[in-house]
């Protein structure tokens, strides 16, 4: 290993402890720290921010890009963490400091305002504030440069690669398919979800994801689980990753879900190659490829009849009373109830992608300059009325719903949409691949499954891009018809269509 190689990985790797010592103070914040903690939290958080910020952007790490780039005697791993490390720092540099400065004054200030408006219905409240990040971020997109469309500059920072037309296109397919396809659903006598709706203690609901952690294969040597207002999985390297969980005791399905969500999450993380602490080599590829691992876990399998069949004589012992003469056929039946609904986060994984399609219409509008701010709930509301077929009451439950905007997270929200596409594709894959899947699951034997997510995904960190990833397991890139075919063929049993 040549000696500068070695010095990038020192810098680099320590500009990661920082980071990762930050995620510990984060996951704190949001699990066991008393309320009054927060002020000296946000301080010590910005000033660790602040040392990452200058290391990450510093002219040693400059100087060893600028030789490392030059050198032919590196192999093939130490090439991709030069180039990615490199074109984050090329992407920080684009970027003035006072641009920087006034982004994040005006997120925090945004935040704040959104998080009033948001109960009271105010959008002329936020209305100001939006105006101010749909101009910053504007001007981000010129800032950064892009071929096509201004939005691919946002869209990069989270999906590398993908454009705003690949985007339109995934969801044109969504638009002529899967909007038909749900009101046909909505034609049919709902099913009951009834069985999750009733008193399940806190203790015994947190006993049981732990068991379905342990289902998974989720290694508690190397990550725990903890229980937080919104479920999210940090880690601090391969070897420590944390998730948390959700309990509701009127509500079985948000631990279920929620739990088997965050667990692929974590798998990922705890597959990610241990030797590449703090470099790309040991990095996720991106957000879709994250989400496409945990939405395969809680959806292609923790939706399927088979997986039921398999928690069934666990969950009757740990809940006899509540489950007493239900079948997995109940629960099957229970966890996939479609039923359009105004909030992102509680939609089922068919209408799920008619929210996103919402948001993803509204931020390309912005940015390309067609939509006006004060025009959004309108553009918003007649949007929901066409493709989730209801009427937006109150805005809090409209525009104002998430957060991500007020973050200045705009062309975050396409990765979770691309998220479920990729894992339907990849478990098409594996249904191919693996021997006899089905009834591996209906065993409740899932190492064989995880087994190959780590062969084909995990272990390679950002060695491959999204895109050659996909088209190294599956012979070609990311198509919708994969989501679709699961789509019609669970539900077409679920609703005998
Ligand atoms: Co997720």
């Amino acid at each position: 290993m040549s000696s500068t190689y070695s010095e990038f990985v020192t810098e680099v790797q320590s500009i990661a402890d920082i980071s990762f010592a930050a995620g510990v103070l984060n996951w704190d914040q949001e699990t066991y720290m008393p309320q009054g903690g927060a002020g000296l939290r946000a301080r010590q958080l910005a000033t660790l921010a602040g040392l990452v910020h200058e290391r990450a952007t510093g002219g040693k790490l400059g100087s060893l890009l600028e030789v490392l780039g030059k050198d032919v005697s590196l192999d093939e791993v130490q090439r991709c963490n030069v180039k990615y490390v490199n074109k984050q720092y090329q992407r920080a540099l684009k970027l003035p400091r006072e641009f920087v400065v006034e982004m994040s004054h005006t997120v925090s200030e945004a935040l704040s305002v959104w998080q009033q408006a948001k109960p009271a219905g105010n959008f002329e409240a936020f209305a100001p504030h939006l105006e101010k990040i749909v101009n910053l971020k504007r001007r981000e997109c010129e800032l950064l440069g892009y071929t096509a469309h201004p939005y691919d500059a946002l869209l990069d920072e989270f999906e590398p690669g993908l454009t705003t037309a690949e985007v339109e296109q995934l969801f044109a397919d969504v638009r002529k398919d899967l909007v038909p396809f749900v009101k046909q659903i909505a034609q049919q006598a709902p099913h009951s979800d009834e069985l999750l709706k009733k008193h399940y203690p806190k203790d015994k609901q947190f006993a049981f994801s732990e068991t379905l952690l342990r289902i998974i294969g989720f290694d508690f040597g190397t990550g725990r689980q903890d229980i937080s207002l919104h479920p999210f999985t940090i880690n601090f390297g391969a070897t420590d990753v944390r998730v948390t969980t959700k309990i509701d005791e009127h509500n079985l399905s948000d631990m279920l879900t929620g739990t088997i969500h965050e667990g692929g999450h974590a798998l990922y993380e705890q597959g990610l190659p241990a030797n590449g602490y703090g470099l790309p080599s040991g990095e996720y590829v991106s957000l879709g490829i994250h989400e496409s691992q945990s939405r395969l876990w809680e959806n292609n399998v923790g939706r399927s009849l088979e997986f039921c069949k398999a928690i069934m004589p666990q969950l009757q012992a740990a809940f006899p009373e509540q489950m007493n003469g239900h079948s997995a056929n109940d629960l099957f039946q229970a966890l996939n109830v479609v039923r359009p609904s105004l909030i992102r986060i509680m939609a089922d994984e068919l209408t799920y992608h008619f929210h996103i399609m919402v948001r993803f219409e509204t931020e390309k509008a912005l940015i390309e300059g067609s939509l006006a701010v004060k025009d959004v709930p309108g553009f918003w509301n007649s949007r929901v009325r066409e493709y989730l077929g209801i009427d937006v009451p109150h805005h809090g439950a409209g525009c104002l719903q998430d957060v991500h905007w007020s973050h200045g997270s705009l062309g975050y929200f396409p990765t979770y949409s691309i998220g479920s596409f990729y894992a339907a594709q990849f478990f098409a894959a594996a249904e191919k691949q693996i021997d006899g899947l089905h009834e591996q699951i209906e065993r409740g034997e899932l190492k064989s499954l995880l087994q190959w997510l780590r062969e084909h995904i995990h272990r390679h960190g950002k060695q491959y891009s999204a895109r050659e990833l996909c088209e190294r397991i599956t012979g070609e890139p990311l198509s919708f018809s994969y989501f679709m075919q699961y789509a019609r063929k669970k539900y077409g049993s679920l609703y005998q269509l």
